[in-house]
């Protein structure tokens, strides 16, 4: 963590003096930023804004696919609107179609004829949030018509990477072969590409993203680490390739579970070393989800819920997202004991705060749930952990992309809004690509009472990165009670202007809906230039961005 604390009155000054000697602070300032613009430390990579889709609840049907004979607006079935919204944050990556769907998902199903394509149930057909549906709806039974041709043209459209989640619980090694076939094979080459090219697509899909199944510790087949190695060898060893740089993505933990990536690395890399180059990522996925605040590990009733909350559980909340930076950390250390190169980087791709139901704006919504300022405040604060983090980090997708947890999107037949985490992504956007730079961030700790005892959380922090001329801060403010007087200042260069942004609300709970889709939205910050620093004030419970232009 690049941040350190100091203490509010008489402690200030000489915290301040050994943040930096090189710059007169403000003795009135709250808290203070340095960014060292001459510090780089490795390219964010733009797919670490990516973002999720599974074939669950309301994401797929009524969240991406509406029907090309809908009466809502759309281009080829494909939701017009979110197209839109997405290429406005620039979405560099999709993940699809799971999740745990992957590992129950025939690829097959999904292609040729739509009239010839098979009904299915759906993997979470059981899920308790399933079961009370009592419908046929393409949320128990899969009919098929979203498949990867439909998937590869979403994420054309959207200009966003695809990125397929292989079957390794329930299909054979040779059917990811023959998808990556159906997918890659230049046109006119095999009798799947003919297939492909009589759905009207000729040319090769050449994906490059592959996750070679999904949680496989859990529902994508209850292995061992070592039985998952042995899998991921014969799913992966000589693997068409068809000229497309393939990276292959390996089903890492649960969480900061240690043992599994352990295991797993010993398995493959230690008496019999399997070197497959484009074995280039290990998944992660953490969930904010058990905020019982140490009662219980009961997954149901650990939930908090999106909307009924108070102020120890937004702390909470932002604690628990706040772990990520750590399992990136102890992740990228075991990792480094295989792999010393770091050939193989970390692909966190499912993340974000997931509630109890009761708040999906449709019942068919399984998982959907409001998104509010404090989800806001989370993805901010994910987003900064991964900036900061750009050369272990290289994908991100956040779970998931619309009518389900963390939602960018929440929208049910023709209505449609974006969530405050739309507005995140939007902020962060300038990210992507830039150089990630060393910043420090100083700000007194918030002190509040958990459960009658002292409990404590960081006060301000963030991430900064450069690209040509033009240097991003993004930073959030999770103090419930108080705006943060700031300076900001950059080492070694002069400011030629700066402009900023602001994510905030009233209330902790704003969030938006069909009624009112914009009461959390993206406001001007003041922010004045004096010289080699910025001074702002960063309002209580707030995300900010700034835009500095360097002269
Ligand atoms: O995002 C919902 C589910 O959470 C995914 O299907 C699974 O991978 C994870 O457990």
């Amino acid at each position: 963590m690049e941040r350190r604390q100091f203490l509010k009155g008489s402690a200030m000054a000489g915290a301040a003096l050994a943040f930096s000697g090189k710059h007169s602070w403000a003795r009135s300032a709250d808290s203070r930023i340095e960014i060292f613009v001459d510090e780089p430390k490795g390219q964010i990579s733009p797919n670490i804004y990516g973002q999720f889709t599974e074939h669950i609840g309301g994401v797929i049907y009524d969240g991406v696919w509406v029907g090309e004979s809908s009466k809502i607006r759309n281009q080829f079935g494909i939701r017009a609107e979110l197209i839109d919204r997405m290429k406005e944050i620039h979405v560099p990556l999709v993940r699809w179609p799971g999740g745990c769907f992957a590992d129950s998902y025939d690829w097959k199903d999904g292609i040729g004829p739509v009239s010839q394509r098979p009904t299915r149930t759906n993997f979470w057909a059981n899920d308790p949030d399933a079961a009370r549906l009592h419908e046929k709806g393409p949320q128990v039974f899969e009919s098929n018509r979203f498949g990867t041709n439909e998937f590869v043209r979403f994420c054309g459209l959207v200009g966003a990477e695809p990125y397929l989640a292989a079957n390794l619980r329930s299909l054979p090694p040779l059917e990811f072969d023959h998808w990556v076939e159906y997918c890659n094979s230049p046109a006119g080459s095999t009798t799947l590409a003919e297939m492909r090219a009589a759905a009207g697509f000729p040319e090769p899909f050449n994906v490059k993203y592959w996750g070679v199944g999904n949680e496989s510790w859990g529902c994508g087949g209850d292995f061992t680490p070592e039985e998952y190695a042995s899998e991921f060898r014969r799913y992966t060893d000589w693997i068409p390739r068809y000229g497309v740089d393939l990276q292959l993505i390996g089903a890492g933990p649960n969480g900061n579970d240690i043992d599994w990536t352990h295991r797993f690395f010993d398995e493959i890399f230690g008496n019999h070393p399997y070197r497959n180059s484009s074995f280039t990522g290990w998944s992660v996925h953490h969930y904010a989800s058990n905020l019982s605040r140490g009662k219980t590990n009961d997954w149901i009733l650990s939930k908090g819920d999106a909307l009924q909350f108070d102020m120890v559980d937004w702390y909470e909340l932002l604690r628990e997202c706040d772990r990520v930076e750590q399992i990136v950390a102890d992740q990228w250390a075991v990792m480094g004991q295989y792999d010393p190169e770091h050939h193989i980087k970390l692909v966190v791709d499912e993340y974000g705060p997931w509630y109890r139901e009761g708040t999906e704006l449709d019942p068919t919504h399984i998982f959907g749930q409001q998104v509010t300022m404090r989800d806001a405040v989370a993805t901010a604060l994910t987003l900064d952990a991964f900036n900061r983090n750009a050369e272990k980090v290289s994908v991100a997708a956040c779970a998931q992309l619309v009518n389900n947890i963390n939602a960018l999107f929440l929208c049910h037949e023709d209505r449609f809004f974006a969530t405050p985490n739309f507005h995140v992504f939007a902020m962060y956007a300038g990210h992507q690509g830039g150089q990630s730079l060393r910043t420090e961030f100083s700000a007194p700790d918030i002190h509040y009472v958990r459960d009658g005892k002292p409990a404590s959380f960081w006060g301000l922090n963030g991430s900064a990165s450069r690209k040509g001329n033009v240097v991003t801060l993004t930073a959030v403010n999770p103090d419930l009670d108080g705006p943060s007087d700031t300076q900001v200042a950059l080492r070694n260069v002069k400011i030629a202007s700066a402009s900023g942004r602001i994510l905030k609300a009233g209330d902790m709970h704003a969030h938006n809906t069909f009624e009112n889709p914009e009461a959390v939205k993206i406001a001007t910050l003041d922010v004045s230039v004096n010289g080699e620093t910025l001074s702002l004030s960063i309002p209580a419970a707030s995300v900010i961005q700034l835009e500095i232009a360097l002269a």
